[in-house]
This record gives structure tokens, sequence and C-alpha cells, in this order.
């Protein structure tokens, strides 16, 4: 059993950076990396779930990881069908099984409509499946940008012919509208940047960064930030 760790993100984000490296260091192919990197997802996820955390998200592709050689990218787009696909059909089963409520709803964050379309389909095939899934939400930022983000919102709220009254309007038009912001925001593989992660949503988040790859990061080193998240004294501005 996990040891109670008090004071736990509600949110949690992660940028699940260092699979290349992961990979070169060991004299493999990058895409080793990736595959290796999808595996600890799940289990990352599946810890998340299992403390109690309620919402995690996570950057799986970037608007500028575009800029990639093509084979790399369709790589990568294999490993999330694989993932998404393993999902629906884990949930199929667990719909028969009728545990329903301790399913993953599963969102996304990102202009989908420049992705492959079977993965498209796959992806809106799981959200559609697991909208009435309350008890935990895994939310997977694919060809996001934290501006583009803001670019889609407001063009959305200009559509919508909506004027922006206050900041929750434009969250609620962000991609993770209806999720709380993250409040601790998890980046490995030791570079000390948001690389365009949800920039409007990370105003008051907690940052962590460790030097260890992703494909590396265990549950481990997770109750480790999340015992560094625990002490912080989290103060949005005022005096305490
Ligand atoms: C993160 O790992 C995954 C994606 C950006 C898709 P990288 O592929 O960026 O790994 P490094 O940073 O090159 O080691
Ligand atoms: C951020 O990692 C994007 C993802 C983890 C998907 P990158 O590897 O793309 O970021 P930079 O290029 O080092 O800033
Ligand atoms: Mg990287």
């Amino acid at each position: 059993m996990e040891k109670k760790l008090d004071k736990l993100p509600i949110h949690i984000a992660f940028i699940m950076d260092g699979n290349g490296r992961w990979a070169t260091k060991r004299g493999l192919p990058r895409k080793m990396g990736h595959r290796k990197g999808a595996e600890v997802l799940e289990k990352i996820v599946e810890h998340c779930f299992s403390l109690g955390i309620k919402y995690v998200s996570c950057f799986a592709f970037s608007t500028e990881n575009w800029k990639r050689p093509k084979e790399e990218i369709d790589y990568i787009f294999g490993l999330l069908r694989e993932y998404i696909k393993k999902q629906n059909q884990k949930g199929q089963q667990q719909q028969e099984q009728e545990i329903k409520s301790k399913n993953i709803k599963i969102r996304t964050m990102g202009d989908l409509s420049m992705m492959p379309k079977d993965l498209e389909q796959e992806i809106l095939k799981a959200e559609e499946r697991t909208k009435d899934c309350d008890a935990f939400v895994l939310n997977i930022a694919m060809n996001y940008g934290g501006r583009d983000d803001i670019v889609h919102a407001f063009n959305t709220l200009i559509k919508q012919g909506k004027t922006i009254a206050s900041e929750q309007d434009i969250s609620n038009a962000l991609y993770s509208g209806g999720l709380p912001d993250p409040d601790f925001i998890i980046r490995t593989a030791g570079d000390v940047r948001l690389s365009n992660f949800m920039l409007y949503q990370s105003a008051y988040s907690e940052l962590y960064f460790t030097k260890t790859y992703w494909p590396d990061f265990t549950a481990k080193h997770l109750n480790k930030a999340l015992k560094s998240y625990a002490k912080r004294d989290r103060k949005f501005g005022q005096l305490k």
C-alpha cells in the first residue's frame, strides 16, 4: 500500500521529456525511448489514480514537434494510436463488468484536425465512450501549444460572439476548459523550461524539474516529487 501523502495536487501535469536521450545513451534508436516512455505513462497514470489524484495532464506532442523527422513523428503517433486503442479495449471490458464509475475519462488538448484521421477517430471514440466517467481524468496534450491554445480560445469566443468579461471566460474557452488549473507541473530530463505547455493555466502552478529521463521515471520518483509539493507554501499573492 502507498504511504499516505498529505497535500496532494488535485491536478498534476507532466512534461514527459528525455525519451530520445534515454535511448541514445543506450545506443538505441530514439523511437525506443518513445516506446518505453509510453509504458511509463501507463504506469504513472495508474499510480496517480491509486493515490487519489483526480486529474492528470501529459504533454505527448507539441505544436513545435512537427519540426522533427517524419519517421519520428509517425512513430509517436503510432504509439498514441496504440495507447488510445488499448484504453478503448480496456474500457469496453470494464463497461461490460459494470464498473464504469471506476473508469478513466480521456480528454485531449490540441488541434486534432492535423493528426492522422484514424488516430483522430480513435480519440473521438475514446472521448465519447468515457464522457460520463468521473472517477479520474486523463488529459493528453497532442499537437498542443500553450500559445495556440490561447489563439484557439479567442477565436472560439469571437465565433460565439462572446466578450471577454473575466479571466475565467478565457479559461473556459481553452482546450482544458472545465478542468482546474494544474497544481503541480513536473518536467523530466533536466531542462528547466515550459516549452509552450499550458501557459495560461500554469500561472500559479508549482513547478518541479528532475534530471531523470521520462523512461526512467517511476512511482518512487513521483512520490519524491509529491513530497516536495506537500512542503510548499502556496500563497497566491497573499501574505501568510
Ligand atoms: C519527449 O522526449 C517526447 C516528445 C517530445 C514527443 P524527447 O523526444 O524530446 O527526448 P529528448 O529531449 O530528445 O531526449
Ligand atoms: C516538450 O519537449 C514537448 C513534449 C514533451 C511533448 P521538447 O523536447 O519538444 O521541448 P524542447 O524542444 O526541449 O524545448
Ligand atoms: Mg525533448
